[in-house]
């Protein structure tokens, strides 16, 4: 691919921040399976020791929090839903079979949804994690509570990890959309196939590659 032909989609900070999350996100769901199921009690190793994942795993689920709000404040205007977006919803069976994607801009309608699920999920995930987090904090709350907080802590934690395996699917299964959030740039026609209204954003713009600058089809 000629450089003439990239479009940059992801700055180097936002990809560093993107990764922390991905990396904070396999440490938490893995050391929580661990937790949750005694058959899964080996997965706890990836912090060292069970011991450590006890201690390690609230401060990484804390970490990869405060990495998605970063890049909440940077994408939620680009993940709000319009109009168009009711059209790629009702035909997502020939978005399925790749036959159009509809008026597309930056996100299309699934990505939309994976963001604001993703973002309700870790908020209830932040809020009864404090709740339960002991010795520092679960001592606030009544007994009750901290019953319930386990209970929604475990239901959002599902939630999430099947919110982030639709992600990885997606990112996978479009070709090019792994390289986005690797090297940061996509090719000038998968944004016009994918994202067709971001392309001519970026156009009117006059942010296209030269090469692509004058094309109005
Ligand atoms: C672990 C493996 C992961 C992979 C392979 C992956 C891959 C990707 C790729 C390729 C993109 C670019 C999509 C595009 O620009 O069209 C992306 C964007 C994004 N990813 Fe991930 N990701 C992973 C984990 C996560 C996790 C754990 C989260 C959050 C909890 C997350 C949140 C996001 C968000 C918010 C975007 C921007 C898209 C939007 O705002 O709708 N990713 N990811």
């Amino acid at each position: 691919m000629k450089p003439q032909q990239r479009i940059v989609r992801y700055s180097a900070p936002e990809r560093i921040n993107h990764w922390i999350v991905a990396f904070c996100f396999i440490l938490v769901s893995l050391s929580g399976l661990g937790f949750f199921f005694p058959s899964f009690n080996w997965l706890l190793n990836i912090f060292g020791t069970p011991q450590l994942a006890r201690i390690l795993h609230p401060f990484a689920g804390v970490i990869m929090f405060c990495a998605f709000m970063l890049m909440f404040l940077r994408y939620w205007r680009h993940n709000l839903i319009t109009r168009d977006d009711l059209y790629w919803a009702k035909n997502i069976h020939k978005i399925a079979l790749n036959q159009e994607v509809g008026d597309t801009g930056r996100y299309n309608f699934g990505q939309k949804c994976v963001f604001w699920a993703a973002i309700a999920c870790l908020l209830l995930l932040v809020a009864s994690g404090v709740m339960i987090w002991r010795p520092w904090f679960a001592g606030y709350f009544p007994i009750p509570l901290i019953r319930a907080a386990l209970l929604v802590h475990s239901l959002a934690a599902v939630g999430l990890i099947m919110v982030i395996m639709v992600h990885i699917y997606a990112a996978l299964w479009v070709k090019g959309t792994i390289t986005a959030m690797v090297e940061g740039w996509v090719p000038a026609a998968w944004a016009k196939k994918h994202h067709p209204r971001w392309y001519r954003e970026l156009q009117e713009k006059n942010a296209l590659p030269a090469e692509n600058r004058k094309d109005r089809t």
